[in-house]
């Protein structure tokens, strides 16, 4: 079966995009890096998808007079690598609705958090100062609103006592690197139909355990 060609596209350290880098070394994953986009000429996680042969483009925003035009150009290099899915993997540009239109149901975005709760920047400072016990990630179809669109897959992880900025980031990581390729191939799969503002999901399997933060002794 023909794999789903995916664009990865990127700003930093790319831990996310080499999620996807392993899950699509497996033969029997069905999607596979078409190409992986940087705006950040930079950014180290372009180090890793040299490393694993992929294609890859820098396209530096500085230079370009407006957002509009930025985006026509990574719009074509999008088109000529036939992507069919994007996926925004710490990929620190917001999107104008030109973009959002032209990829709708096309472009995923991840986020660390329990969207629609904390979107934006700094998310993990604001879970700490909210007192939140639990936080998480989330995978999303993209709309013009920051960090907004349909929900498609997301995981829950306890906020634990003592925890800085780090360690809260490094758990939601963990969760965000199982999130993606499972999101990728829910929607390779065809499993993933976008209704509305809502995604519904084919034979999404049985939900694993609640999650309690703190968790209760035994008779709680
Ligand atoms: C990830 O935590 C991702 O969720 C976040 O940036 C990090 C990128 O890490 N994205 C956002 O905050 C988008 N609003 P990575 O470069 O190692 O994948």
């Amino acid at each position: 079966m023909a794999r789903l060609r995916l664009a990865v596209l990127i700003s930093g350290r790319g831990t996310n995009l080499q999620s996807l880098i392993d899950a699509c070394a497996d033969t029997g994953y069905p999607a596979e890096i078409a190409i992986a986009i940087s705006n950040n000429p930079d950014a180290p996680g372009l180090e890793r998808a040299a490393r694993a042969d992929i294609p890859v483009r820098v396209i530096d925003h500085r230079p370009f007079p407006d957002r509009e035009t930025f985006e026509r150009s990574l719009d074509s290099a999008l088109r000529e690598a036939e992507t069919e899915l994007v996926c925004l993997a710490g990929f620190m540009r917001l999107l104008t609705p030109w973009f959002v239109e032209r990829w709708r149901d096309r472009t995923i975005n991840i986020h660390p958090s329990l969207l629609p709760a904390f979107p934006g920047l700094d998310t993990h400072a604001r879970v700490l100062a909210s007192g939140a016990r639990i936080s998480g990630c989330t995978v999303h179809f993209v709309r013009a609103g920051m960090d907004s669109g349909p929900i498609a897959v997301q995981a829950a992880v306890p906020v634990v006592e003592g925890d800085d900025e780090e360690r809260l980031a490094a758990r939601v990581l963990e969760a965000e690197h199982r999130c993606l390729p499972l999101a990728v191939r829910l929607i390779a799969e065809g499993r993933v139909r976008v209704a509305g503002d809502r995604c519904v999901i084919d034979g999404a399997g049985e939900p694993g355990a609640t999650l309690v933060s703190p968790p209760p002794r035994e008779g709680a």
